[in-house]
This record gives structure tokens, sequence and C-alpha cells, in this order.
């Protein structure tokens, strides 16, 4: 979804500007657009009355700005879904995995969070009718479990030509919080060459956590993911795509009563997700998905099955 227009369409980019804002991982007009003056002199060293005239500008030219409610229903009208192959956790989900949305999926180690991501970015590239986008995902990965094979097999499960499949994921593996910080930069221009609809952060926050320990560094660690997930929410809106991560539990040790365990993360991530979806192990294979979050969606919960061919219904459930 390249946008109408370019760099040097905004008053006050010339080619030198334009340089700089695209090495800074600023390839659109969309991400000057929904980019704070603050971010845009900050990575590019543009004085900060000029990167936010340059923003200012660039929210005029694709019409950012303040908009009355019927535009943001007639918006909200063109999101769209993405099934997961399973009906009883697509209908958990409101119908499938939902563009203009961050979905995250939390649970404890094999509870299917990676298999999940796996089965989207095929299912993602099935033609409507078969509930996908016709589109391409990118998928980021942190902890180095994405297995090609694994989207050969879902790819013929959904009738789709493995090789072609394979060829419509853009794959990142990154090893630091900063590379995931700045993939998500480009994935700006990324959306800008490829047609992609899905983008998935397996894990957000595994990598955060791992790397800013204790007290001292909580605070920073907390602003850091929170200016990460917000501009993940804004490709979301800007692009109309889905975003879907992955979250781990932790022991809440403050726990006496009923679960344990909550998301990592805390408010900075349970507030920018749109979507929070917990899952667990079922009883025999199955697994079971609750929504913990939605903003209009009811309470439920939806079992399934993580199969050869991705994620299907469980017996007896749908
Ligand atoms: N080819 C497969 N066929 C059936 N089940 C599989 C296959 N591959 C993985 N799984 C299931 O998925 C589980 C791992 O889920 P995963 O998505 O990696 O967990 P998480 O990312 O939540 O830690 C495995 O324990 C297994 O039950
Ligand atoms: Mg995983």
């Amino acid at each position: 979804m390249a946008g109408e227009y370019g760099l040097e369409d905004v008053e006050g980019v010339g080619p030198a500007t334009a340089k700089k804002l695209r090495e800074a991982g600023f390839a659109t007009v969309e991400a000057l657009a929904v980019a704070t003056a603050f971010e845009l002199s900050e990575a590019t060293g543009i004085g900060y009355d000029v990167a936010l005239k340059i923003s200012q500008r660039a929210r005029e030219l694709v019409k950012i700005n303040l908009v009355t409610a019927d535009e943001v229903y007639r918006r909200r009208q063109l999101a769209q879904k993405i099934t997961t192959g399973s009906k009883a956790l697509d209908s958990l989900l409101g119908g499938g995995v939902e563009t203009q949305a961050i979905t995250e999926l939390v649970g404890e180690f094999g509870t299917g969070k990676t298999q999940l991501c796996h089965t989207l970015s095929v299912t993602v590239q099935l033609p409507g009718d078969k509930g996908g986008l016709e589109a391409d995902a990118l998928f980021i990965d942190t902890e180095g479990t994405f297995r090609p094979e694994r989207i050969v097999q879902i790819a013929r499960r959904h009738g789709l030509e493995a090789e072609k499949a394979l060829k419509n994921i853009v794959y990142a593996r990154v090893y630091n919080s900063d590379h995931q910080v700045l993939l998500v930069d480009k994935a700006w221009e990324v959306c800008g060459d490829r047609n992609i609809r899905l983008i998935v952060v397996d894990s957000l926050t595994s990598l955060f956590r791992g790397e800013y320990l204790g007290r001292e560094a909580l605070a920073l660690r907390q602003q850091r993911l929170n200016s990460h997930v917000h501009k993940l929410l804004k490709l979301a809106e800007a692009l109309n795509l889905a975003v879907v991560v992955t979250n781990q539990v932790v022991a809440n040790p403050g726990q006496f009563f009923g679960d344990p365990n909550k998301p990592a993360g805390g408010n900075v991530v349970a507030h920018a997700c749109t979507y929070r979806v917990y899952l667990r192990r079922g009883k025999e294979k199955t697994r079971v998905a609750y929504m913990m979050d939605a903003p209009h969606l009811p309470y439920g919960e939806a079992s399934f099955l993580i199969g050869e061919g991705g994620v299907y219904d469980a017996p007896g459930a749908g």
C-alpha cells in the first residue's frame, strides 16, 4: 500500500532532508504524519521547529487530523478480519484477527502463540472468500522459533502453493530490542513496497525483559516499550493492517488466589493492545483461548487444536 504522495511532496522537504528521513526509517508521508516532531528531530538531527512543520504538513497531506465520528465509523468499516483456521477461535475474536488493531496473544510456554503466528502468516495470504486478505506478512522473530517447514505444511492445508506462501512472508530475526524498534520504523518502507497486511512480533516483550534488568531500568524499559507498541498501533491504523504480538506471563508474587500469572509488560502493553487473548492448555491436546480485553466484544472462551496444518477447531467445539 504505497501512499499517493512521496516525501518530497511535503512542503519544506528537499532531496537532502528526504534522504535524512529515509535513513532514519521515515520512508513515507504516512510515517511522517504519525511521528511526533520530537521523534523526527531526534532521529534525523533536523531542528525541532522544522520537524514540527514537516509533521504538520505531512498530516495535512494524508489528512490524519481531527475527524467526526462518522469518519471514524467509515474507517472502522474498512477493518477486515483474518481467519485463524478455527471457527470457534475466529468467533471469539469477532470474526478473526482484525486489521487496524493489535491483537496480543498471552500465555505460558508451549500454549500455541508461535503456532498461531505461523498460521496467520499463511491465512492472511488466502483470498477473501477463504478468510484471508490476499496479502503478505512481516514476521519479526525475537526468539528464533520461526520454522519455514511449518509454513509449508500450513500452506498445503489451506491449498496454497508452498513456495509462494514462503515468498509472501518477509522474515526478520532480531537479537536486541534496539533492532526490534528499528525494524518497526523500517516497516513503513517495507509496507510501501509490498502489500503487507499482517505484522507479527513474536515476542513483543522478551528482549526488553532480558535487557532492562533491575528496578532502576524499569522506567526506561517501559518508556521504550510504550513507544514501540504505539508505533505498531500507528502502522496498524494508518495502513489498515493487523498487528499480532505475543507475550509471556510472569509470576505475580502478590497474588494468593486465582491465577498467579499475569502478562508481562505491565500497563504499557495492556493499554496499547486492542485485544488481549489468553491461551492455556486444555483437556488432552486442546488449547483454550480467553478474550481478556476487547473494546466491544463479549467475554468468552474457545477451544482449538494445533496440528500439522496449523490451527483447527477442537472436536465438538465451534
Ligand atoms: N507439526 C505440529 N503438529 C502438531 N502440533 C504441533 C506441531 N508443531 C508444534 N505443535 C504444538 O505446538 C506446541 C508449541 O507451541 P508454540 O506455539 O511454540 O508455543 P508458545 O509460542 O506459546 O511457547 C507444541 O508443544 C506442540 O504441541
Ligand atoms: Mg513461542
